[in-house]
């Protein structure tokens, strides 16, 4: 049984391995409609048990296609109608119950501490799917469509991040050590990556390229992401720290530093980070981004209940 918590704790072979088998499994059914099943229905009568205790549009809807896509099925939990902390019933009970009831479980929260608390008590693979420090099913993923698009290797080609430091920025400077690919970042001096991060990189022998200014960041790019300024779980002043990535906005002028054919790339939803016109021009992959979520989250499923080619 193997968890998917963090892109850091996975083996690059392993990460390797599930983009590869997600590449052959995308071409593969392309004729094939939305709900019908994968030859060989590698996960039939599989349940994953999804929790979220935040909104969720792609995260929920990707999880639902990928395992029906497998040949097993999934229900859908909202942990405030759950007794999850309350009443007496503590997470290893809740981690029980769900073992007993389920094959897989998959949560978002706001709190990394109680995905390592349920992985304890668990004997089913848990995934994380968003947590204040990382979004590895978001990013590993990403690595997938810079890859497709790119036609190349992601330690070919150089990605540049302009945004806050959250937890999907976190997840991919784990993919940049992973995949070993360069990573340029920028963002204002206030919301650099965190010590803890930056120690762990120089811990794996990288680097990664911090920039106050927008325009060194992005220059020779190509690929440049970016997300939300004010994530799900921040708690800050919304207007003061909009004001602080002023400069740090996607928009035609920015974007001319990059490699002429550079793609963007974004998460979703999006706020004010970056232009209308860039969003949806010629650059934006971002609703293949998002498709791309439900065909490597199959390979991250499959890898989760050990079925990985
Ligand atoms: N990108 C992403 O995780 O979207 P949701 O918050 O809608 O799941
Ligand atoms: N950084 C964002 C990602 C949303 C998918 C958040 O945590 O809200």
């Amino acid at each position: 049984m193997k968890h998917f918590i963090n892109l850091k704790d996975i083996s690059s072979k392993d990460l390797r391995k599930i983009i590869l088998d997600a590449k052959k499994r995308k071409n593969i059914r392309k004729k094939l409609n939305t709900l019908e099943v994968d030859k060989g229905a590698p996960l039939k009568g599989k349940l994953l048990i999804q929790m979220f205790e935040k909104s969720s549009l792609r995260t929920r809807l990707s999880f639902y296609l990928a395992i029906k896509q497998l040949g097993g099925g999934t229900v859908t939990l909202r942990s405030n109608e759950l007794h999850l902390g309350q009443g007496g019933e503590s997470i290893a009970d809740t981690a029980k119950i769900l073992s007993t009831y389920g094959d897989g479980f998959m949560m978002r929260t706001d709190d990394d501490k109680k995905i390592e608390n349920f992985k304890e008590h668990l004997s089913i693979p848990i995934i994380n799917g968003l947590s204040p420090s990382s979004h590895p099913t978001q990013v590993l993923s990403d690595v997938f469509t810079v890859e497709e698009i790119k036609k190349k290797p992601i330690s070919k080609l150089k990605i540049c991040w302009i945004g806050d430091s959250n937890n999907v920025l976190d997840s991919l400077i784990a993919a940049s050590v992973k995949f070993s690919f360069k990573l340029s970042i920028g963002c204002p001096k206030k919301f650099e990556p965190s010590k803890n991060v930056l120690e762990w990189v120089r811990k794996n022998k990288k680097k990664i390229f911090i920039f106050n200014d927008p325009k060194k960041a992005v220059r020779g790019s190509d690929v440049i992401f970016s997300d939300k300024v004010i994530s799900l779980n921040d708690k800050v002043d919304k207007r003061k720290k909009t004001e602080q990535f002023k400069r740090f906005k996607i928009n035609k002028k920015l974007i001319r530093h990059a490699k002429k054919d550079c793609i963007f790339l974004h998460c979703l939803p999006r706020g004010s980070e970056v232009s209308n016109d860039i969003f949806l021009g010629k650059h934006s992959r971002v609703w293949q981004q998002a498709l791309n979520r439900v065909h490597v989250q199959k390979s991250i499923l499959l890898y989760c209940f050990g079925k990985l080619r």
